[in-house]
């Protein structure tokens, strides 16, 4: 019979009381949990046969004494953290610290890949396609003279659509750099400028390790339902405010050639990021088929109502078992 493991289910929750600094851009919050999901992960934490035990995160400190106290054999940590431009790696490098095993990225691949600009760095290394891009420390930099316009403007480390609005398309150098002091002033970090890839919207998650991978089908997003005002680019609006005019087309059409495409780089995305679990990888699709990385989220979310669960619906695995997939992988990964 399996061993029944303690397992310390570790999220930051919107019901968390976390002070916002001074001046915090409108979208600070988009990416905490809600409390209300707690019960569901756990439900996925008892589905895979284990116990599950919730505490609210970092930077509560309090997280580090119940830790020492409960002592659980392995920590489910969705901790998207809160503060600072590598925050999802805070909770992993707290749990490195206290050497309790955890799911999810390591310090190193949370960072990482919280940074979009090093991760496209680490991408072009390894021959993985990503948009031609620019960071911008101030709002005065030469644009690099193989950049051409239109061009898309986002926060270097942010996720959930933050600081993405129709703003972010710059068709001259006047929108550019209006939204380059934007972001520089409101998110408090560089700016990231790529080439605008028209195209659709299209995103992969998969659930495991090394060669032992779940890819899910791939999805596309609709943006048919969302107002005409609003450019096709999936921004935090669509994310949260209007997600509930939210549609996508799952397996997206796409047919074998550019699916299988779409799940090797996902795959190699995963695995030269240093990425581990799971992990959901972004990418624009142009008319000519060319297919472009834009980022991989190595801590994706898993609340009911994200791109993976809906993802794993259509494949008929519930919510509570993509969860304990999680879990299992985790697992697996220690030999437990
Ligand atoms: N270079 C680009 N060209 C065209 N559209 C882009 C580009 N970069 C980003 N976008 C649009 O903005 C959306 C969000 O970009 P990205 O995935 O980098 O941000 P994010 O906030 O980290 O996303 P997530 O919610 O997945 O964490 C993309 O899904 C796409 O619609
Ligand atoms: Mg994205």
């Amino acid at each position: 019979m399996n061993r029944k493991y303690k397992v310390a289910l570790l999220a930051n929750t919107l019901e968390g009381n976390y002070e916002l600094p001074p001046n915090a851009p409108p979208d600070a919050l988009a990416e905490l949990d809600a409390l209300k999901y707690m019960e569901a992960y756990a439900e996925g934490i008892r589905a895979a046969g284990h116990e599950a035990i919730f505490h609210e995160g970092a930077p509560q400190m309090d997280v580090v004494p119940w830790l020492m106290d409960v002592a659980p054999d392995i920590c489910f940590n969705v901790c998207e953290g809160f503060v600072g431009e590598s925050r999802e790696a805070h909770m992993p490098a707290i749990l490195e610290m206290m050497g309790l095993r955890y799911s999810g990225p390591t310090p190193l691949a949370a960072a990482l890949t919280q940074d979009k600009p090093t991760t496209k760095r680490v991408l072009a290394y390894y021959g993985l396609p990503t948009p031609l891009f620019q960071v911008f420390t101030s709002a005065d930099d030469a644009l690099r003279a193989d950049l051409n316009y239109p061009l898309f403007v986002k926060p270097q480390h942010e996720g959930t659509g933050m600081g993405i609005k129709n703003e972010s398309i710059a068709r001259n150098e006047t929108q550019l750099r209006e939204y380059v002091s934007y972001v520089l002033e409101r998110y408090r970090q560089p700016a990231l400028v790529e080439s605008f890839i028209e195209g659709r919207d299209i995103t992969c998650g998969l659930i495991g390790n090394g060669d032992d991978v779940h890819i899910f089908p791939i999805t596309e997003v609709d943006f048919s339902g969302f107002p005409a005002d609003l450019a096709p680019v999936y921004s935090s609006v669509h994310k949260n405010d209007l997600d509930y005019l939210y549609k996508n087309k799952c397996p997206a059409p796409l047919g074998d050639a550019l699916s299988n495409e779409v799940r090797r780089l996902s795959h190699q995305t995963f695995l030269v990021t240093g990425s581990r679990d799971y992990c959901r990888v972004d990418f624009r699709l142009t008319d000519a088929g060319q297919l472009y990385i834009l980022e991989i989220n190595a801590l994706p979310g898993i609340t009911p109502r994200s791109d993976l669960t809906l993802m794993a619906k259509v494949e008929n695995i519930s919510h509570a078992e993509m969860v304990s997939m999680v879990l299992k992988a985790a697992l697996k990964r220690y030999r437990m």
